[in-house]
């Protein structure tokens, strides 16, 4: 599907909503196809006054029947380096680029499939609803499909990863996905990369404190 039958979520999108009418509108998106076969729209959650907020790239398998962000295995993932970073989960907003599930159906399975920059410029005005309510110092993008949403151009994580990135008024600190730690099999690789994750959310959590 092309972009211009793709509506985008903008008159979805109630305005100047708090969090939980956001949330509570987000169901009812027809801004792209993909809530044709998603159980349900998977929105942010968190403390709505959260300093620091975190964006992941959509729900997958685990969220997409859960109704809840980063609840699977990379949420995981997050919940090990978060607390590493000595971040408590309950004071932080999480979300997602985009808010309904893509995935391939093999047999049984639900596989993720990687959202379209279609998809994400359609599902924008969510996240853009979602910044302006929370108003965090600091947005962390969990992996490259974020942090293009987030910083509107291309990223390479490796070469801009760990750092705070200026963007407007707001303080950007890109890092892996928590998925690609899950991949890792390796014991040695995977501590590295939750290492690097962990440096990461640090960094974050100290630009969120304006040090
Ligand atoms: N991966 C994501 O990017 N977000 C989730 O909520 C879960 C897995
Ligand atoms: Fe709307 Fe985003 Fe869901 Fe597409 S993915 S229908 S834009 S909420």
């Amino acid at each position: 599907m092309s972009d211009t039958q793709r509506p985008g979520a903008g008159r979805w999108v109630p305005a100047g909503a708090d969090v939980q009418e956001l949330r509570d509108a987000v169901d009812g998106c027809r801004g792209c196809e993909l809530w044709e076969r998603a159980t349900q729209a998977v929105f942010g959650e968190g403390d709505a006054r959260a300093r620091l907020m975190l964006v992941g790239e959509q729900p997958g398998d685990r969220e997409d029947l859960a109704g809840e962000p980063f609840v699977g295995p990379a949420g995981r993932v997050l919940d090990d380096a978060l607390r590493a970073a000595g971040i408590d989960r309950t004071e932080v907003y999480v979300t997602n680029a985009v808010k309904h599930f893509r995935f391939e159906e093999r047999g049984k399975r639900r596989i993720h499939k990687t959202p379209e920059a279609g998809h994400v410029r359609a599902c924008r005005p969510w996240l853009e609803a979602e910044m302006t309510a929370i108003d965090p110092d600091v947005v962390v993008c969990l992996g490259t499909t974020a942090a293009r949403a987030v910083l509107d151009r291309p990223v390479k994580i490796g070469e801009e990863r760990g750092v705070v990135l200026e963007h407007g008024d707001l303080r950007v600190v890109v890092t892996v996905h928590p998925s690609a730690v899950v991949r890792l099999r390796d014991s040695a690789e995977r501590q590295a990369g939750m290492d690097g994750l962990v440096h990461d959310l640090r960094v974050a959590k100290d630009a969120s404190r304006g040090d």
